[in-house]
């Protein structure tokens, strides 16, 4: 039987099939297989090659000599892990408009500052389209080289002419290598040129920036499999229409992954969030009903972030229920233990949840200032100035412990909190040196009299 001349591949995960189908039987994703052609077979006997480079004894390889090369960007630079490493691959991804660009842009002009010189190549934008954001953003340097190269294997010589010490691909979807033999734009061709770039990074000992774009799910458009050639994932997430940004590691081979960055979009381009959490409260008004701030953790760092709640009679035959930032399956579980363990009547009421600037918790320690937000907004009763609540939730009504709650503490103490509700455990686990009065709680039923009634204990 003569060998297919073409193969099935799926755009969104590289699932390879003979035969087309409707449906990727791997990712689930429908209309994503598309026809490509079969690379053709290594010949059946291989010649022996020499190795590049010899194997040495692991004892003897030096690895004391890992420089971080810094991005100026103090948020950036913590995500990467402390700086970027040489030789390594850093794939960032994230919705159009969130500010890629602007970041890789930012960071270009700070390396070619230090005397790195940058070569950024762009398929996305016409150079004076980049010129006028690096007006902008004031980067005006003759070290950050600008190409529209779509081409990968025409880096090389672009790096080596440019004496480039860096180099950015913005987008690697608009990157093809035309030794592959499928068509632009499929996932083989990124694919391929990613490897291509990862092949430059390496060989010359420079950090590569691949910009990914994201699908309407938030995962990395096709090259789902690009996450596993590259050394660093950095997520870049944040509503439109709030001014922050999270810039988010999932993955990082030279660093902690679940660090995040804070910046903020303004007129100039990103500015990291010096104080993120007094930030995230600024515009609270403490003395509305429905709104509890809860400690959380962001990667390694305690954030102080404003949970919001609404409840209104309905005026549907069945309640609407509105998650925004928050689990929309965690908002049910805590109206049904509201209702159940607390006797808090729901049924008769609407919900929406919310978190301010556009964060998007997924810790369960947030369950606890979810379920007093809704309560407080039923009731129609502030939670007292100086506040904060945190604790996850048990189908039984009970108020779990938390990770790092004396981190938490110390965080809400910092901005001037005086009170924390949380559960009994962390409460005897916070070191009365964490400057702020913790008030252990045991169930839920007892969380919301003790915020909304100022039952003492
Ligand atoms: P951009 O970096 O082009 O996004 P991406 O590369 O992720 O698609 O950023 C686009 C948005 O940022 C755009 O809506 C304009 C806004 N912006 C600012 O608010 N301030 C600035 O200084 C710059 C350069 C952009
Ligand atoms: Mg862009």
């Amino acid at each position: 039987m003569p060998k297919p001349s073409v193969q099935f591949v799926c755009q969104n995960c590289g699932y390879e099939s003979p035969k087309w189908m409707g449906r990727c039987p791997d990712c689930s994703e429908w209309a994503t297989i598309v026809e490509e052609p079969v690379a053709p077979a290594p010949p059946a006997a291989r010649p022996r090659t020499q190795p590049a480079t010899a194997p040495e004894p692991l004892s003897s390889i030096d690895f004391t000599a890992e420089q971080r090369l810094s991005t100026g960007i103090s948020e950036l630079d913590r995500v990467l892990g402390g700086g970027l490493v040489p030789g390594s691959v850093v794939l960032i991804g994230g919705d159009p408009g969130i500010g890629k660009s602007t970041l890789l842009m930012q960071a270009s002009g700070n390396l070619a500052g230090q005397g790195t010189g940058v070569l950024y190549v762009s398929g996305e934008e016409s150079p004076r389209q980049i010129r006028m954001r690096s007006r902008r953003l004031g980067v005006d340097s003759d070290r950050v080289w600008v190409s529209p190269e779509t081409n990968a294997s025409a880096l090389e010589s672009l790096v080596e002419t440019t004496g480039a010490g860096a180099l950015v691909i913005d987008s690697i979807q608009t990157m093809s290598d035309p030794s592959s033999p499928s068509a632009p734009g499929t996932v083989s061709q990124v694919r391929a040129a990613a490897g291509q770039v990862a092949a430059v990074a390496r060989s010359r000992g420079i950090p590569a920036f691949l910009v990914g774009h994201v699908t309407k799910d938030g995962s990395l458009a096709g090259p789902r499999v690009l996450e596993h050639m590259v050394d660093t994932v950095l997520y870049f997430e944040g509503d439109r229409d709030s001014a922050y940004r999270i810039l988010r590691a999932v993955k990082n081979r030279f660093g902690a992954t679940d660090e995040v960055g804070i910046f903020e979009m303004s007129g100039a381009g990103l500015v990291p969030v010096e104080n993120p959490s007094a930030a995230l409260l600024a515009e609270r008004d403490e003395k509305e009903a429905g709104s509890v701030v809860c400690p959380v953790l962001e990667g390694t760092r305690p954030l102080l972030v404003e949970v919001q709640a609404l409840a209104a009679p309905t005026h549907f035959p069945s309640p609407r229920r509105m998650a925004s930032g928050v689990d929309f399956n965690r908002l049910l579980l805590v109206l049904a233990v509201l209702e159940k363990r607390a006797g808090l009547r729901l049924g008769q009421a609407d919900v929406y949840a919310n978190v301010t600037g556009g964060l998007r918790l997924s810790e369960p320690a947030a369950d606890l200032a979810l379920a007093i937000a809704v309560a407080s907004s039923l009731k129609d009763r502030p939670v007292p100035a100086g506040a904060a609540v945190m604790g996850e939730i048990g189908l039984s009504g009970e108020v779990r412990g938390v990770a790092q709650a004396e981190r938490r503490a110390r965080e809400a103490a910092r901005l001037g909190f005086t009170r924390l509700i949380l559960s009994r455990r962390d409460a005897r686990a916070v070191a009365p040196s964490a400057g702020v009065e913790c008030v252990g709680v045991r169930t839920v039923a007892e969380a919301v009299r003790v915020a909304l009634e100022g039952e003492s204990r």
